[in-house]
């Protein structure tokens, strides 16, 4: 029920401090990770040192987010493809794998059949999923569930959100399993992770600033998303999210490619939402803004508290302080919001865009 929101999609996303926490209370014990009662065990992920991570849309760039975080914490490789790509590509994959599916309805015919792909070449499988009993946790060999409580609006909020605290729930089990971090750097972690919750409660108590921005967008026909490394992940959602509801063309970019092409479309009063999260990367990014702003860009600084960006940007967006391999969960929640409120201010219903299913079971 949608109670007193308007629509399902503000619903979720408010909800995403609770959905964060739902995880922690499952997925800890004395501010240690504890997948105990999945089944992989630490001796398990010690053997790891090559993971494929596997899925569709925002899955897909959770997927993205956590190849930054498993490649700082550890010397694994990791490998992020998309699940319709991956079942005709011809891989020569790695036996001594872990598979790793993301999907909130874990019933995406995509996603289904790489699994099948993984399990046919003798790979094991972890999938992460919302709802219970679905298709392709009942096939993984292992299977994390959410706990996001039931997600209506087609455009995926809460899971996403979810779905990373596990990734970095996973990824900090492995790196200390791998003895790449210690118990006690785990249990930093962990205690930063449960500051999150707070930390978007704050984001979200921001709303006005962020529905008098949408304004901005309204009569826009592109909008230009970039970053580098986990702030290009975190771009790629931002990017996803605004298509979907805003029916705004939007495109993604890493912002070292702008050079190679985008900056053609770059013209006097096109917005560029720079993410810039990751601070040993902000000399870069404000070159990036800068680069854009002299062709006229208006450009929207998406950065943490504590960054100066105002030389280089139009309008300011801060996120809390936080770990950098956490920022997403925070960046993100911007993003959706102000996907959200151009969607509104567009008179369109963000529960249910044009041409978009909720579940896709069909190739
Ligand atoms: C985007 C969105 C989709 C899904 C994708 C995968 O907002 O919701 O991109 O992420 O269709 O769906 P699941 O996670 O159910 O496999």
């Amino acid at each position: 029920e949608k109670g007193n929101y308007p629509f399902y999609m503000i619903k979720e996303i408010e909800e995403q401090p609770k959905a964060v926490w739902a995880c922690l209370n499952v997925y800890t014990k004395n501010d240690l990770v504890d997948f105990e009662a999945i089944g992989l065990t630490k001796e398990y992920l010690s053997s790891l040192d090559n993971i494929y991570i596997l899925g569709c849309g925002s899955a897909y760039n959770v997927g993205k987010v956590s190849e930054c975080i498993i490649e700082e914490l550890t010397n694994c490789q990791v490998r992020v493809e998309l699940a319709s790509e991956f079942k005709y590509r011809n891989y020569k994959l790695n036996k001594n794998s872990l598979a790793i599916i993301i999907s909130q309805s874990g019933e995406t015919k995509d996603s289904y059949e790489a699994l099948l792909k993984c399990k046919n070449e003798g790979i094991k499988t972890l999938s992460i999923v919302n709802v219970k009993g679905s298709v392709i946790p009942r096939n993984s060999d292992y299977h994390i569930y959410t706990y996001a409580g039931p997600e209506i609006a087609v455009a995926t909020t809460k899971a996403y959100s979810s779905q990373l605290l596990v990734m970095y729930l996973f990824s900090l089990a492995l790196a200390e399993a791998k003895g790449d971090i210690t118990l006690e750097d785990e249990k930093k972690y962990i205690k930063e992770l449960k500051s999150l919750p707070e930390k978007m409660e704050h984001i979200l108590s921001d709303k006005a600033s962020v529905q008098k921005l949408a304004n901005h967008f309204v009569s826009k026909k592109d909008v230009f998303f970039i970053g580098r490394e986990m702030d290009y992940a975190i771009s790629e959602e931002g990017s996803l999210k605004f298509k979907e509801v805003t029916y705004i063309h939007s495109e993604a970019k890493p912002s070292g490619e702008l050079k190679h092409g985008t900056l053609s479309l770059i013209t006097d009063g096109v917005p560029v939402i720079a993410i810039a999260t990751q601070n040993e990367l902000l000399e870069k990014s404000i070159s990036n803004m800068e680069e854009v702003k002299s062709r006229g860009a208006s450009v929207i600084a998406l950065t943490m508290e504590g960054a100066d960006v105002s030389k280089s940007s139009k309008y300011q967006i801060y996120i809390p302080k936080t770990n950098k391999l956490f920022t997403a969960s925070l960046a993100i929640i911007y993003l959706q919001l102000l996907a959200y409120y151009v969607s509104i201010a567009k008179g369109i219903n963000p529960d249910q865009p044009r041409n978009l299913a909720k579940s896709v079971t069909v190739e």
